[in-house]
């Protein structure tokens, strides 16, 4: 066969250069939701209003909500059918009943420690939902802080003992959807998420749009948005403060990919992370306009031989980060886990970053062999910053001129 000619050569890497970047995205294309028609409108009565709420949800149309329009409503673990939607509307609350009774799942876990941690039942749970979801300018509260009924002490207490005795709180995560598609979160505040807040399991299409989410920052585990094994999925103009990983891409039991995540602010949390548990393999994210302020690590990459899989073509681009202790961390060795699941770190882009405050820089891949490939273009630090490679292939190096005090506000309005 005959050698392309150099110049064809070159422009046809030039295409495959704008595809990669035209890919790296939820490939729908997606627009600001808006809130759906209401077939009901509930008003709290003071009491449980588990029964009323659940009964208006198994009786609305599909593509309509059931809407709470006023007072705070408490509840026990409520389904939301496949195209139905739940509406908080403003200065409305619902409130997660604090008895982990309601939550349990049948062996009498719910609300202690134990080897695994899988012994309640979200808040609010959707399965095999087609157009659902939740809107509103309201709050959904999952008393985290708050004594559980018949015990001494609080979800976020337990989390602690489980720290310190080395094992597993069983305690309600806010929201769980699995197996999903096309699946919404608009504008919502979720507040004080007993476990991890928006756990979203192989689902195909979910926007998540302009929340508020907050816990606090010694909250165990409150992941704030955490897509596992799902593709197609956009996470924009949101504000994430808790007490985990702000957002984590995980790949546990299938592909995630095409996900776009811009336009974010976030404070204390562990970052934006993918990882660690990535044995389908995480591609195709794209991190864009993310300031982080006051988080543990900035972009957290992780992976390790215990869960570990591909972490192929992930872009970070236009991130200001302050007051952040690890501001990039790509380890391929996290936590030191071993097993028999080889990671790969391929592509992994950092383009136009400040990073205002000193921190440290870690790029740690696995071998000499199997390195972390990196590339940076603009990155900014601070002259002092901690800046540590092993086993990492680098294209760019950072610059040490970081000015300024000021990040940009980019979360929701
Ligand atoms: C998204 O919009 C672009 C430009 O208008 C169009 O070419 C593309 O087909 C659309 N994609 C989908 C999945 O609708
Ligand atoms: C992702 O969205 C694109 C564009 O709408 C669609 O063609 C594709 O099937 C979606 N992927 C999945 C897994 O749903
Ligand atoms: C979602 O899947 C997880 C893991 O299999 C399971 O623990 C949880 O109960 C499921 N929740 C729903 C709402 O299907
Ligand atoms: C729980 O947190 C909320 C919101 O931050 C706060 O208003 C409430 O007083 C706290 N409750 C307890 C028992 O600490
Ligand atoms: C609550 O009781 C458990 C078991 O008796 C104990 O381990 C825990 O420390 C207590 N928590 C508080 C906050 O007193
Ligand atoms: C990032 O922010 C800039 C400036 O506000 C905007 O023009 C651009 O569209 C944003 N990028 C994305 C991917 O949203
Ligand atoms: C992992 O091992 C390295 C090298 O032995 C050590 O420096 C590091 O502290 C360990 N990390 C953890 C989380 O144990
Ligand atoms: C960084 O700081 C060191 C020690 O203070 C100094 O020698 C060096 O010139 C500085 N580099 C830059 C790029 O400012
Ligand atoms: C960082 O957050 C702190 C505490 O919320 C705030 O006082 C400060 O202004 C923020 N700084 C930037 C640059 O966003």
């Amino acid at each position: 066969m005959q050698q392309p000619h150099p110049r064809t050569f070159v422009a046809v890497v030039a295409i495959l250069a704008l595809i990669h970047v035209g890919t790296a995205r939820d490939l729908r294309n997606v627009t600001e939701p808006k809130n759906p028609e209401v077939c009901t409108r509930l008003t709290a009565s003071g009491g449980d209003d588990s029964e009323a709420i659940q009964k208006a949800l198994d009786s609305c149309d599909k593509g309509k909500a059931v809407a709470l329009v006023k007072g705070t409503f408490y509840s026990g673990p409520l389904d939301i059918p496949s195209g139905v939607s739940i509406l908080v509307e403003e200065k409305v609350t619902l409130k997660a009943l604090t008895d982990p009774k309601l939550y349990d799942v049948g062996a009498n876990t719910c609300g202690t420690l134990n080897d695994y941690g899988v012994g309640c039942k979200a808040f609010i749970n959707m399965y095999q939902a087609h157009g659902s979801g939740i809107y509103g300018k309201g709050t959904i509260d999952g008393q985290g802080n708050v004594t559980m009924t018949g015990k001494n002490e609080s979800w976020y207490q337990l989390a602690h003992d489980a720290l310190l005795g080395g094992t597993y709180q069983n305690n309600p995560p806010l929201i769980q959807i699995n197996n999903s598609v096309d699946i919404t979160l608009y504008q919502i505040t979720l507040l004080n998420s007993a476990y991890f807040t928006v756990r979203v399991y192989e689902t195909n299409g979910l926007t998540v749009w302009g929340l508020t989410i907050l816990a606090p920052y010694y909250a165990r585990n409150t992941d704030g948005v955490g897509p596992v094994g799902c593709q197609n999925v956009t996470i924009v103009h949101n504000f994430i403060s808790i007490g985990d990983d702000n957002v984590v891409v995980k790949a546990l039991t299938a592909p995630s990919r095409y996900i776009s995540i811009y336009n974010n602010h976030f404070e204390t949390g562990n970052g934006m992370s993918i990882g660690s548990e990535v044995n389908y393999g995480a591609s195709h994210v794209t991190v864009a306009n993310l300031t982080l302020n006051g988080s543990t690590n900035g972009v957290h990459v992780k992976s390790n031989m215990f869960r570990g899989g591909h972490i192929t073509r992930a872009s970070f681009s236009n991130i200001c980060i302050i007051n952040v202790q690890k501001p990039i961390h790509v380890d391929m060795e996290y936590m030191n886990l071993t097993g028999n699941r080889i990671p790969e770190f391929h592509d992994i882009t950092f383009n136009n970053i400040k990073v205002l405050t000193k921190g440290r820089f870690i790029f740690h891949g696995l071998s000499e062999s199997n390195p972390a490939w990196v590339r940076l273009r603009d990155v900014h630090i601070k002259n002092g910053s901690v800046w540590l490679t092993s086993n990492a292939r680098m294209t760019g190096a950072p610059m040490l001129d970081a000015t300024g005090d000021l990040c940009p506000y980019q979360g929701n309005s």
